[in-house]
């Protein structure tokens, strides 16, 4: 045991250990809670005590109820660790490309899943901490022997400490009490602008890509049988200058597959220049206030923007778009604008590694990369396999990081081009296969994974 400690220090930590760890994870949305089932499901000896704190009032968290496209490793996340038996996605079979016309340019067969944010979520709640809702039956199997998981939502987490070989996790809740608790372990998991980071590398910044994505969903009955069948089974782009919009079927309210009650989900992007978040255009601010006045540095929520906003986007894309894509955005009723944004991590561990980060805490990436919801679900899935031993720690820092400033810099730079350059269509398809290559056949270049020792 205590040759084992001593070689564990020397390769710094987090390593491979059977001790019962005391887990305490920082953000209970998708990455968090992906991290502590990853992290519960561990074989015995294994029995982690993990705790999930959420800065969030509610127990739950209020869906946006956009859609994710699954990727290899949502999917291999989910095979590996769900418990609810039932599917998370549904299936696309085929990319397609129209014309300002609503004519088919381009087509490719390949299979992909789309999921809901909201699927995800619930189906990750009953499998960690066994919460009950209409999207999925939770586990049955005894999961006793298993970590325990505690969620705690209304835990605002405000600072982070090293103190000996442990971390101290300081919070607030929501009735205003401020506590702290002590960990082995900390992951940060608090999302782009996350807390932790901002506390252990104060200089990162989170940044405007001058453009912003317009989203929404349909219920896939309510539209017109041409609009449906740009949409069923296929996953469908438009490009012009300073716009690009793509559509995908996922499930509908409660998780639904049913054919007629899924949604089509729309991602609509257009440019929308502002020098930064915090001084912005009027042009940016007219957009990202609500119906009640209030402004919104980054997300509009779903169904707030404002009539007048809302109307001149309806026209914009009227004009602009294909028939089939200027029916779905105009039919939405609870549209919301997300602010593109980039911020990079410049490493995922600190204070001798006893505090690392995850998901979009790590890497917040451009959506058109479709991995925000891959990333998070591979680091909790490398974390778990380095603890058990499967995995080393360099190989640990070498995958997490590499995926993470690869797949950050690959989406600027699709980001770019897409918005900001008049591109052919076929640089659009050639970058849209890139975004799509497997993780395992990724190779990380040297400028992503050199500092790794
Ligand atoms: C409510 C919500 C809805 C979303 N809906 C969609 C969607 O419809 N489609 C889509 O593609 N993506 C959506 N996302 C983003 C998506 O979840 C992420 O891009 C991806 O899954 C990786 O997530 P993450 O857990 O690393 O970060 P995030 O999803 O950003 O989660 C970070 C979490 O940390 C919590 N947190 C932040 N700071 C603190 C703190 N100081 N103390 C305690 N908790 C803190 C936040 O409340 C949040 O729950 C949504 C995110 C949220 C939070
Ligand atoms: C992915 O989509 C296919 C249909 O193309 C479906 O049969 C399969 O069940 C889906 N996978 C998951 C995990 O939901
Ligand atoms: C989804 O669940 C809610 C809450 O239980 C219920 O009211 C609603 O009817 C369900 N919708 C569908 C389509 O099953």
């Amino acid at each position: 045991m205590a040759q084992n400690d001593k070689n564990a220090q020397s390769e710094g930590f987090p390593h491979a250990t059977t001790e019962n760890l005391n887990i305490i994870i920082v953000g209970a949305s998708l990455g968090g809670l992906a991290t502590a089932l990853a992290l519960k499901r561990l074989p015995p000896p294994h029995s982690h005590t993990i705790t999930l704190l959420e800065r969030n009032p509610t127990p739950l968290l209020h869906n946006q109820g956009a859609g994710i496209v699954a990727g290899g490793d949502t999917l291999a996340f989910f095979k590996r660790y769900d418990r609810c038996g039932r599917d998370l996605a549904a299936g696309s079979i085929r990319r397609q490309y129209l014309n300002r016309d609503g004519e088919i340019v381009h087509k490719e067969d390949m299979r992909q899943n789309m999921t809901s944010w909201d699927l995800v979520y619930y189906m990750l709640r009953a499998n960690v901490d066994g919460v009950k809702s209409d999207y999925c039956e939770v586990p049955k199997q005894d999961d006793s022997r298993e970590g325990h998981v505690t969620h705690l939502h209304g835990h605002k987490v405000t600072g982070v400490e090293e103190k000996g070989d442990k971390v101290v996790v300081k919070y607030e809740t929501n009735k205003g009490k401020a506590g702290e608790m002590t960990a082995d372990l900390v992951i940060g998991a608090d999302g782009p602008s996350s807390t932790i980071r901002s506390i252990l590398a104060p200089d990162v910044e989170r940044t405007y890509a001058g453009y912003v994505a317009l989203r929404g969903t349909v219920r896939e009955d309510s539209v017109s049988p041409k609009t449906r069948e740009a949409f069923s089974e296929r996953f469908t782009f438009f490009h012009a200058a300073g716009i690009q919009i793509l559509a995908y079927l996922i499930p509908g309210q409660n998780g639904t597959l049913a054919p007629g009650e899924r949604l089509i989900n729309f991602v609509y992007y257009t440019n929308v220049p502002s020098p930064s978040l915090t001084d912005p255009s009027p042009e940016f601010r007219e957009l990202m206030t609500d119906v009640d006045g209030q402004y919104h540095r980054i997300t509009m929520p779903p169904g707030k923007t404002a009539p007048g906003a809302w109307e001149k986007q309806r026209e914009i894309a009227a004009q602009k778009l294909p028939p089939q894509f200027a029916e779905i955005v105009r039919g939405t009723q609870k549209p919301f604008v997300q602010a593109i944004t980039d911020v990079l991590a410049p490493t995922n561990e600190f204070l001798n590694g006893r505090v690392i980060l995850v998901g979009d805490a790590l890497a917040g990436f451009r959506p058109h990369t479709v991995a925000s919801t891959s990333q998070a679900c591979f680091d909790a899935m490398i974390l778990a396999d380095m603890i058990e031993g499967k995995v080393g720690r360099r190989e640990w820092k070498k995958q997490t990081l590499g995926y993470a400033r690869t797949i950050q810099e690959r989406g600027l730079r699709m980001g770019e081009r897409s918005q900001h350059e008049e591109l052919e269509l076929e640089e659009h398809i050639r970058d849209r296969n890139l975004a799509s290559k497997p993780r395992e056949d990724e190779v990380w270049p040297a400028w992503a994974v050199g500092d790794v020792e």
